[in-house]
C-alpha cells in the first residue's frame, strides 16, 4: 500500500517541492528513508515511531520504505517528520489517502505527538501557492508567518492526533484571520527617532546624504560621542519598506529561524549589529548546509559594524563581493546557493588607538588629549584595507557633543521629516536610472558618473585644489563626485554645483594626512 503527500525543502531562500511517498509491505520489519536525506531526517525515524505510538495509533511492524523525490535535491531539516508520519498513517487506511495527496505538509514531531515549529515556513507557503496545492498543514506556532501569503488554505495544527481528525473529516480547523497589509502598516513605526539626538547637526546631515544616495558610511569619533546612537537611527530615515521588500526580509529571517514568535512580517528595515568576534560564517553565511549570515539578515536594511578595525581583516575582506553585487553565492560540492544581501554598510571606529585624536581639547574635566604617535595612528587605520575603504563613500568625524547642547530641551528634527527629503532624492534617482540596472547614486558606473555628475569648471578647480592641497587620494575623486550628485539631488538641483562638491569633500576624512 502506497500513500503520498508533499513537503518542501528550503535551499538558499526558496522552498523546493518534495514528494513524500511511503510504501508499506509485508516483510521484515524495517523503516528506511531513501532519497538523499541529511542526518537530521534520519533522526526523524525515532521521533515518528514514538509520536505515532503515543498518539493512540500503532506503528506497523512491516517493511516501510519512505522515498523523498526528486532524489538529487538536498533535503534538510526536521520538517519532514509530519509528512512522513501522515503518509505512513495514510497507508494504514486511518483516513482517506486522497485527503492527503494534494496537501503541503511541514512540521517537526515530538516524541509524544506534539507538532513543533520549523524554520522557513514563509517560503514553503509561497511554494504551496505556486504549486496550487489544496492546503498547507503546518505547526500552529508558524501560522502567522504563513498568513502573509494569500489564497492558500492553512491548516495550523498542534498534535498529530488533531491532524488525523482533520484528515478524517471529523474536525474543522479554522486559521486565525490576518490582514497582512494592516500588520504591515502597524508595525512600521520605529522606537528610535533622530529627534532624540541633540546637536550634531552636521553629522545628521551626512547621515541624510548617505541615506539619500544609499552610500556606505564610516564614522570616526571618540567613545561616547554618540556613534552607536546615531547608527541605530539610520534605518528610520531610509524609505519605508515596500510590501515586497518586507516579504523578502521575512523570508530570510524565517529561514534563519529568527522571526520573533507569532510575527507575521518584518515590516521595518533591518538593523543588524554583529560583534567583532563574529565568525566568518556568521557574518557572510555558510555552514555545511549554507544558511543566511548577518549580511543577508540586513538585506534591505543596515549592517552596522561597530569598532570596525577590531574585526579580523580576513572577515572584512569577505564583504567586498557582497558590497559590490548585493548578493552572495555560496558554493558547496553538492550545490551553489544564492542569498540576497543588498545592505547599507555603516561602520564606526575611534580616530586613533586612544580614541581622542582630533578631539577639540575640552575644558576642565572633559579635557582629553591624544598621545598617540602618528605611526601608531597610521597602523591603526591601516587595519582597514584600501579596497574595502573604496566602497565607503563617506568618512565622517563625529565630535563629542558639547555639554550645553546635551542639556538643551529643544528636540532635533524628527526622523519622519528627514525621511521625507530622502524619499524625494531617491525618486529623482529612480527616474535617472530607469533604463539602467543601477538603483542609486552610490551604484553609478563610470559612464553614469561622467553623464550625471559632470562638475562645472569652478567645481573642477575646487576638486583639483582639494586633491593637491589636502593630499586627497585619487580614489577619493570619484567618491566625491558620487556624493556631490546626491547632495545636488537633495537640493533638487539639475547640475552638480561648487557648493555640492565642497560639501562632499568634507566627508573624506580618512583620505587626509594625519
Ligand atoms: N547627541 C546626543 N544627544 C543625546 N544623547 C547623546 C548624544 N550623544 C551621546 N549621547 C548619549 O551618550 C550615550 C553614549 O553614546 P554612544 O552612542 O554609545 O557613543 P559611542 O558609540 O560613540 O561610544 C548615548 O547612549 C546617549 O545617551
Ligand atoms: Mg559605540
Ligand atoms: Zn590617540
Amino acid at each position: 500500500m502506497i500513500a503520498k503527500t508533499f513537503s518542501a525543502t528550503v535551499l538558499g531562500i526558496d522552498a523546493h517541492l518534495i514528494e513524500v511517498e511511503v510504501d508499506v509491505s509485508v516483510g521484515m520489519s524495517v523503516f528506511n528513508i531513501v532519497g538523499l536525506p541529511d542526518g537530521t531526517i534520519k533522526e526523524s525515524r525515532d521521533r515518528i515511531l514514538s509520536a505515532i505510538n503515543n498518539s493512540g495509533f500503532s506503528f506497523p511492524v512491516r517493511k516501510i520504505v519512505v522515498n523523498l523525490a526528486p532524489a538529487p535535491l538536498r533535503k534538510i531539516g526536521s520538517g519532514f517528520d509530519l509528512p512522513i508520519a501522515l503518509a505512513l498513517l495514510g497507508t494504514m487506511g486511518i483516513f482517506p489517502p486522497e485527503n492527503l495527496s494534494r496537501a503541503m505538509v511541514v512540521g517537526e514531531l515530538s516524541l509524544d505527538g506534539e507538532i513543533r515549529p520549523v524554520r522557513g515556513v514563509l517560503p514553503v507557503a509561497i511554494a504551496t501557492r505556486e504549486h496550487k496545492l489544496e492546503h498547507l498543514i503546518l505547526p500552529k506556532a508558524n501560522d502567522a508567518e504563513a498568513a502573509v501569503v494569500d489564497s492558500i488554505k492553512r491548516v495550523p495544527v498542534s498534535t498529530l492526533f488533531e491532524v488525523v481528525q482533520f484528515l478524517c473529516g471529523d474536525l474543522e480547523i479554522k486559521p486565525i484571520e490576518y490582514d497582512p497589509q494592516s500588520i504591515f502598516t502597524q508595525e512600521q513605526n520605529y522606537e528610535e527617532d533622530f529627534q532624540d539626538v541633540k546637536g550634531q547637526e552636521h553629522v545628521k546631515r551626512a547621515l541624510e546624504v548617505a541615506a539619500a544616495g544609499s552610500h556606505n558610511l564610516l564614522m570616526l569619533g571618540p567613545p561616547g560621542s554618540g556613534k552607536t546612537m546615531l547608527a541605530r537611527r539610520m534605518s528610520t530615515i531610509l524609505p519605508e519598506l515596500s510590501f515586497d521588500e518586507a516579504l523578502e526580509c521575512t523570508k530570510i529571517h524565517s529561514i534563519a529561524g529568527l522571526l520573533p514568535s507569532g510575527a507575521a512580517l518584518i515590516a521595518r528595515r533591518p538593523f543588524r549589529f554583529p560583534h567583532h568576534t563574529i565568525s566568518q560564517g556568521g557574518l557572510v553565511g555558510g555552514g555545511s548546509i549554507p544558511g543566511p549570515g548577518e549580511i543577508s539578515l540586513s538585506h534591505n536594511g543596515v549592517l552596522f559594524l561597530d569598532e570596525f578595525p577590531e574585526f579580523p581583516r580576513a572577515t572584512l575582506e569577505l564583504l567586498r563581493q557582497p558590497l559590490e553585487d548585493g548578493r552572495l553565492t555560496i558554493s558547496r560540492a553538492a550545490m551553489s546557493l544564492e542569498f540576497p544581501c543588498s545592505f547599507m554598510l555603516l561602520a564606526s571606529m575611534n580616530p586613533c588607538p586612544c580614541g581622542y585624536h582630533g578631539a577639540p581639547s575640552g575644558q576642565g574635566e572633559n579635557r582629553r588629549e591624544c598621545n598617540c604617535a602618528p605611526q601608531q595612528i597610521q597602523k591603526y587605520r591601516s587595519k582597514i584595507s584600501g579596497p574595502l575603504l573604496d566602497r565607503i563613500d563617506l568618512h565622517l568625524t563625529v565630535p563629542a557633543v558639547e555639554y550645553d547642547k546635551l542639556a538643551e530641551k529643544r528636540q532635533g528634527e524628527s526622523s519622519g521629516t528627514i525621511r521625507g527629503r530622502v524619499v524625494q532624492a531617491r525618486q529623482i534617482q529612480q527616474k535617472r536610472f530607469r533604463n539602467s540596472s543601477t538603483r542609486n547614486n552610490a551604484g553609478m558606473t563610470r559612464r553614469e558618473l561622467n553623464m550625471y555628475s559632470e562638475p562645472s569648471d569652478d567645481s573642477r578647480k575646487l576638486l583639483e585644489q582639494a586633491m593637491t592641497r589636502m593630499g586627497l587620494s585619487a580614489r577619493a575623486h570619484d567618491r566625491i563626485l558620487k556624493v556631490a550628485r546626491t547632495i545636488a539631488d537633495l537640493a533638487d538641483s539639475m547640475n552638480v554645483e561648487t557648493q555640492h562638491v565642497a560639501e562632499a569633500i568634507q566627508y573624506r576624512n580618512l583620505d587626509r594626512p594625519i
